[in-house]
């Protein structure tokens, strides 16, 4: 039976993605060793690392005011290192806490300096994305999650600041053409939008590094990832490669503009299906609605495990709610057919007919 692939992450990979990575764990590019068993100073692994840092350059259109790096933790250690590099003791940095994600990343913050919340959602138990902001005068950064994985919100559009902006983009990075020089520093785990679980994206605009007065251990100091040039120690080679495939594919495929056509095209699929059935309700800001990841609630709580088992008979994978949320999520990444959502609209649909 096909399978529909709507985990929240790690999630859905371009099947061509799938395949260039299986034969490159038999044989690299032809030179009768795996992907898996060359060093990662080599000129073959080099010329990997150089090819996906310049095309993620290119996709986001930045110049050589920005720098590259892939680095190991998933974004969880970006929560830390961000702080560490960039906030001395006695500083503030404002957070935005639209859901578990910014609120982790201000927790974290609070272990370095003086971290304080520019704007919460919490009130309403974060389904909408607060935009009306408080930020501190003194603040260092402002940090900000685009997209809530857990929620289902996500920023259309970012608040200008006179300040460096800072986003946690893990769940909608490469769906959408955005203005990327706006930001100061970006980080992303891969396994949603672009690549395999093992490997994070950060890009930063080099004139934040070197304020801060802490020492910083090698391994967690941006600057000397850069220095090294994102090999100052053996980086996640596989993870990196599966990276960089997918980044030939989202350009082959026609870039962010292709990528943001087909996330509007299947997230309107989806709502307008769920609107339309008086199975569902959903409590987000319909403005604030994510292209990524919908959630929303079957209305009969008692209905909610058969519906969940009806798309595991049919095929539907990872359709269950956070397990802190409840309800149903659907992740829509860049690599999901518009099929899938059909399929699952289509089922949607019939059993709403059923049990309606
Ligand atoms: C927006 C966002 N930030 C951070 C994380 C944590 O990522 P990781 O598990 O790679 O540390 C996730 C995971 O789903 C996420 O969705």
């Amino acid at each position: 039976m096909k399978k529909h692939n709507f985990n929240s992450g790690p999630s859905i990979l371009p099947q061509e993605v799938l395949q260039q990575a299986s034969q490159a764990i038999l044989d690299f590019n032809g030179i009768g060793l795996s992907i898996l068993e060359i060093g990662h100073r080599t000129n073959w692994f080099v010329d990997v690392i150089e090819e996906a840092k310049s095309l993620v350059k290119e996709l986001m259109q930045l110049n050589d005011d920005y720098e590259v790096l892939f680095l190991h933790g998933g974004a969880t250690t970006q929560f830390m290192q961000v702080p560490m590099n960039l906030l001395d003791d006695n500083e503030t940095a404002a957070y935005c806490d639209n859901g578990i994600w910014g609120s982790k990343a201000f927790k974290e913050a609070s272990l370095f300096g003086n971290a304080v919340l520019a704007a919460s959602s919490a009130d309403k138990n974060h389904t909408y994305i607060n935009k009306d902001f408080a930020i501190p005068s003194n603040a260092k950064y402002l940090h900000l999650t685009t997209n809530n994985t857990v929620e289902g919100t996500q920023w259309h559009s970012f608040p200008s600041t006179n300040i460096p902006l800072v986003a946690d983009m893990s769940s909608d990075i490469f769906s959408k053409e955005i203005n990327f020089k706006q930001f100061s520093l970006i980080y992303a785990g891969a396994q949603k939008n672009m690549g395999a679980a093992g490997v994070n994206l950060v890009v930063i605009r080099k004139d934040v590094l070197g304020k801060v007065k802490r020492k910083i251990s090698a391994i967690m100091d941006y600057q000397k990832h850069i220095d090294a040039g994102s090999l100052l120690n053996t980086p996640p080679v596989f993870a990196i490669y599966v990276a960089l495939l997918t980044l030939r594919w989202i350009k082959k495929e026609g870039g962010l503009k292709e990528m943001e056509r087909r996330s509007i095209e299947r997230a309107n699929l989806l709502y307008s299906t769920i609107d339309a059935l008086p199975i569902f309700t959903s409590y987000i800001n319909k403005g604030d609605r994510s292209n990524m990841n919908a959630v929303f609630f079957m209305k009969d709580e008692k209905l909610q495990d058969k519906f969940l088992e009806e798309c595991k008979i049919n095929g539907m994978i990872g359709v269950k709610g956070y397990r802190t949320v409840g309800g149903i999520r659907v992740s829509m990444y860049n690599a999901l057919p518009l099929e899938s959502v059909q399929a699952f609209c289509d089922l949607s649909i019939a059993f709403a007919q059923k049990n309606g």
